[in-house]
């Protein structure tokens, strides 16, 4: 049977949270299930310079975190090959040759780009670097050089995908039917909260519970939760609606639990900081398998290692055979 490649891929600058959790990551673990798929992902160390090439340290030593992340979680490298972008030169060669084929306009334009340099004014003040501008080239040679046809991806990845199917386009119509053009697919999943109601989940935000915290690190972020800010007193009547330890109860706590806290809350018989209490254990005991695994790869390092090289070294294998054919195509087959 012809197996559909899945590539996708992060950036290694930070742990991963319970955000990527019911997001992109339950979605791989579906994936790499699923007889019909071949999954490829790969930690986007080249891509991570792009804003942070000021340290190198950091991007280099968030590769193995995310690679723990990965395996903790349960992606198996029997069935999803993991890999490190930087170690397949075909990639960079790849971005060469597709930057003759976006113009900058066209790059400035991406909505994903655009809010990007925004963001990071600090770090780059009134002019972007080369690099990260072009990253949505480098992003399509990702893509196109495993040859992905699907792109399991976030709302905000989209711009970036329909870069990639431009730029296949244009190269196969210039030098023929070569590149397979690839599509998104949106996560099913809902986009979860930050423990303070914000929209969005992150690092910068303070508002993240990673799957790497510690017991007591999640106990002490729960504690921290905002919760209906009308209620003062334990009887006060509550509206679970307006908080988020009810938010997460939904995500991680028995539906009989709910239920109990919906109808507590509201009659004014539970106090928040026992909701919240019951709450972190729920997370807790939740997370302990993830919380198992990490100790035992960190303990075994260089099973980590072993992975990431193996994934790797069939990776490259992969890159080389799409390479070929681009070069044939653009007459450059010395
Ligand atoms: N841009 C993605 C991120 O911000 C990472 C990434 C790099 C990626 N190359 C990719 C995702 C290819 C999907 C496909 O995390
Ligand atoms: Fe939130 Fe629980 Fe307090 Fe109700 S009792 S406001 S659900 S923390």
């Amino acid at each position: 049977m012809n197996k559909k490649r899945i590539l996708t891929g992060d950036r290694p600058t930070g742990r991963l949270h319970i955000g990527h959790y019911f997001g992109s990551l339950k979605t791989r673990l579906e994936m790499q299930e699923k007889e019909e798929y071949d999954q490829y992902i790969l930690i986007a160390d080249v891509q991570a310079l792009t804003d942070n090439f000021h340290q190198p340290e950091k991007v280099r030593k968030n590769v193995r975190q995310l690679a723990i992340d990965y395996l903790s979680i349960g992606i198996d490298p029997k069935k999803t090959t993991i890999y490190i972008q930087s170690m397949i030169p075909e990639v960079a060669e790849l971005t060469v040759f597709y930057s003759n084929l976006v113009t900058i306009a066209r790059l400035q334009r991406n909505p994903t780009v655009k809010t990007e340099i925004a963001q990071k004014r600090e770090l780059f003040g009134e002019s972007v670097t080369y690099g990260f501008l072009g990253y949505p080239v480098s992003q399509a040679a990702d893509i196109t050089a495993f040859e992905g046809e699907l792109v399991p991806v976030g709302e905000d990845q989209l711009p970036l995908i329909e870069q990639c199917r431009e730029i296949v386009r244009k190269f196969n119509s210039i030098y023929g039917d070569v590149l397979v053009e690839p599509q998104a697919v949106l996560s099913s999943e809902k986009r979860i909260k930050g423990l303070d109601g914000n929209e969005k989940m992150g690092k910068s935000l303070g508002n993240a519970i990673y799957l790497s915290d510690s017991e007591e690190e999640i106990r002490k972020k729960v504690m921290g939760a905002v919760t209906d800010p009308n209620r003062i007193r334990k009887d006060d009547l509550g509206n679970p609606d307006v908080c988020m330890v009810y938010y997460y109860h939904n995500l991680f706590s028995s539906k009989d639990e709910k239920i109990k806290v919906c109808e507590e809350c509201k009659k004014g018989q539970r106090g928040c900081v026992n909701c919240k209490k019951q709450l972190a254990s729920n997370i807790i005991e939740y997370l302990k398998p993830i919380r198992e695994k990490r100790r035992y790869y960190e303990e075994h390092i260089e099973e980590v290692d072993k992975i990431l090289f193996e994934g790797t070294k069939k990776a490259q294998i992969t890159a080389k055979e799409t390479m070929k054919k681009v070069k044939k195509a653009m007459k450059l087959d010395y």
